[in-house]
């Protein structure tokens, strides 16, 4: 089994997230901590804890920071719902998340698997940066950090160059780009090509009648209409889960680059912006591999792998 801590903004893509990992066999969440971002922080408790039910888990579900480490807190409610679930009515209430914070688990879980951790983040980088300035030899017991955010194409969702977690807590992202640790992105740009369920394959899903099934495309109201009318996508969009995919199989990249990152803080147009040096510009050292090419249809495999 390989220990995975899985940090989160629990909405309609991460829940689905924390499914194929929750599902898969070779997986065990040995934490989940829950950061403020697509929705205010007690929401992304109930919707972790909501997930973590519904696949008869029983992974610790931690509570992290309420907001970015200076900034005040930006949400994703216009494109997930105030639920950040689809607004479908869930009974995502009244549920209790397991004592201590997630910056605590997150060093606990890396001593205690050291050299064996597998860190995937699918939501502001707020939680990994407190723990790291916390206790910055955690860096060395990490085995990997799989962050969802950035775009290699530069192309954002949030402003025109940033992508939403990077933009939500930048100097978070400037801490853990400079920790040391051995960091992957799984970019927006591989969600909008590579992870965009158009609404044939996300029928098909539905079709396969599992409580699960039915759950991972039903929560995607909301941002499916977001797709249709902001982002025009010819469907809906599943960042985290492909993230979520390329972390338990690597394959699931096509192509990969190592570059050099750095994160644009500070209020101006390019706030959030993960300036990524593709030609060696710089000539400074990687610090990131970055996936540039996702194979959807090895990632629609592990999806439905998951809900089966
Ligand atoms: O930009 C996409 C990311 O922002 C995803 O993690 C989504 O859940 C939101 O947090
Ligand atoms: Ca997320």
């Amino acid at each position: 089994m390989r220990p995975f801590f899985i940090d989160t903004d629990t909405a309609s893509d991460d829940a689905v997230a924390l499914v194929i990992a929750l599902r898969h066999p070779e997986v065990e969440v040995v934490g989940i901590g829950v950061v403020a971002g697509n929705v205010p922080l007690e929401m992304g408790v109930q919707n972790a804890l909501y997930t973590r039910e519904l696949c008869g888990s029983a992974a610790p579900v931690y509570v992290g920071a309420s907001g970015p480490l200076t900034r005040t807190l930006g949400t994703a409610q216009n494109v997930h719902g105030n639920d950040g679930m689809g607004d479908i009515g869930l009974p995502l209430s009244g549920r209790t998340p397991d004592p201590g914070s997630a910056v605590d688990a997150l060093i606990d879980a890396a001593h205690c698997n050291s050299g064996l951790l597998e860190l995937v983040t699918l939501g502001p980088l707020t939680n990994v940066a407190l723990a790291v300035q916390k206790d910055p030899t955690i860096v060395g017991h990490i085995k990997r950090c799989v962050v969802m955010g950035a775009v290699s194409d530069h192309i954002g969702n949030v402003t025109p160059v940033a992508e939403f977690n990077m933009w939500v807590d930048p100097e978070a992202v400037d801490v853990v780009l400079r920790s040391g640790m051995k960091l992957e992105f799984v970019g927006w740009d591989i969600s909008r090509f590579d992870a965009c369920i158009i609404p044939s394959e996300a029928a098909q899903i539905r079709a396969i009648g599992t409580p699960l099934a039915e759950f991972s495309i039903d929560i995607q109201r909301a941002v499916a209409e977001f797709c249709a009318t902001e982002t025009k996508l010819a469907g809906f969009d599943l960042p985290d889960p492909i993230a979520m995919a390329y972390a338990i199989d690597s394959s699931i990249a096509i192509t990969t680059r190592e570059m050099y990152l750095e994160a644009v803080t500070g209020d101006g147009p390019a706030r959030g912006m993960v300036v990524m040096d593709t030609l060696g510009v710089t000539h400074r050292e990687p610090n990131a591999l970055v996936v540039t090419k996702g194979d959807h249809g090895r990632f629609m495999a592990m999806l439905t792998d998951a809900v089966s």
